[in-house]
């Protein structure tokens, strides 16, 4: 039975990787950081499947002994602080966790179990006010927020350990994916919820930023798979992974809306709150060569996605 740590695994990504890596008949070992009330809500339903190692991301010791206790096959490395406005009100933690993390987690690897395979979550903000669209892995990296330059740090460390020390190390530049157990804290999730709200009487009006912001959006459930499938190839390389189509947040309000017979533009309030500096070029991917080349694609789509996100939350606060 293979072994795979991932890190990260009460987020969005680790709950629906645990998941997949289980139906293929994964032990799985998900790291926890030890936080005053733990939230484990989005993994509940497998917590019985799983191996609950504790450690953190800044905590080069806590690594060290889940390595050496658990001896992965396979590492998967979602875990860090991923939200960019916060990344700029903890700019010295999100490196500590999102950058630094990156090296800490790869030398357990380089020291204790150099034949495993290695994924690290790039992302799409790494290309910032990007230079052209839609992107691909020849794309300038011009992050644009202390997030992303955290994750330019994670990208080129995992190569650079690769190339160095022949590790099987691969980067993923993953664009935005969503599920009904994204935080929050994300657009998606805020549009989702405050439509039920909504619907339900609960809320009269939605404040969100820029409506003309775009933006590539996939389900997770979906990504996961990806890099799954990064992890199986002959060679480490790295990939992009999108849908490969941009949409604005104001296409997002009118679909998740329509899920529920309203019109967006009666609830739909643009606050200067919400605003972020203006963008350039959208961020969107060129996934042409992960399909290829992994026989990679999604299945569920921008309507799908936003209904089923959408569909949850009134479930959820109807219950
Ligand atoms: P998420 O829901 O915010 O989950 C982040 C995870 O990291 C949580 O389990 C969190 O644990 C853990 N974590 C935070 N600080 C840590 C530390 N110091 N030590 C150990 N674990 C720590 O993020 P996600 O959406 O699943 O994304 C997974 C990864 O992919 C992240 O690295 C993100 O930056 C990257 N990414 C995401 C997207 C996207 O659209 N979702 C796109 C590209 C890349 P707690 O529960 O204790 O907070
Ligand atoms: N959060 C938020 N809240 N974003 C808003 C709002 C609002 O009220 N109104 C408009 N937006 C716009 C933002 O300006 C941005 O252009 C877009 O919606 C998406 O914002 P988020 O959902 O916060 O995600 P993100 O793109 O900043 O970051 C997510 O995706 C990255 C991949 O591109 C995170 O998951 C990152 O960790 C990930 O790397």
């Amino acid at each position: 039975m293979k072994v795979a740590l991932i890190t990260g695994i009460t987020g969005q990504d680790g709950s629906y990787l645990a998941e997949y890596l289980l139906g293929k008949g994964y032990r799985v070992v998900g790291m926890v950081r030890r936080t005053s009330t733990i939230d484990y809500s989005r993994i509940d339903h497998i917590q019985d499947q799983i191996e609950i190692a504790h450690g953190d991301l800044l905590d080069q010791g806590s690594l060290y002994d889940i390595f050496d206790t658990y001896q992965p096959d396979e590492v998967y490395n979602l875990g860090g602080q991923s939200n960019v406005q916060l990344s700029w009100a903890q700019a010295v933690l999100t490196a500590e966790s999102t950058a630094l993390g990156v090296t800490r987690v790869l030398d357990c690897l380089r020291m204790v179990t150099p034949l495993a395979r290695f994924y690290q979550a790039s992302t799409s903000e790494m290309f910032g006010e990007a230079d052209e669209s839609p992107q691909h892995l020849g794309t300038r990296l011009n992050p644009r927020n202390p997030y992303g330059v955290a994750k330019v740090y994670g990208h080129l460390i995992t190569q650079n350990y690769r190339q160095k020390h022949g590790l099987f190390a691969v980067s993923g530049i993953l664009y935005n994916h969503e599920s009904p157990r994204r935080d929050l804290d994300f657009v998606t999730r805020k549009i989702s919820h405050g439509v039920a709200q909504i619907k339900l009487g609960l809320a009269d009006e939605l404040r969100l930023g820029n409506l003309d912001a775009q933006r590539d959006w996939g389900f997770a459930g979906d990504y996961v798979r990806a890099m799954w499938l990064m992890l199986q190839g002959d060679q480490p390389r790295d990939y992009v992974i999108g849908s490969g189509q941009a949409h604005t947040v104001r296409e997002f309000c009118r679909v998740a809306f329509d899920v529920v017979g309203l019109d967006y533009q009666a609830y739909v309030v643009a606050d200067p709150a919400f605003f972020r500096p203006a963008e350039g070029h959208p961020l969107v991917a060129d996934p042409g060569p992960a399909q290829a080349e992994l026989g990679w694609k999604p299945e569920v789509g921008f309507e799908a996605l936003i209904e089923m996100m959408v569909r949850a939350d009134l479930a959820a606060l109807a219950s």
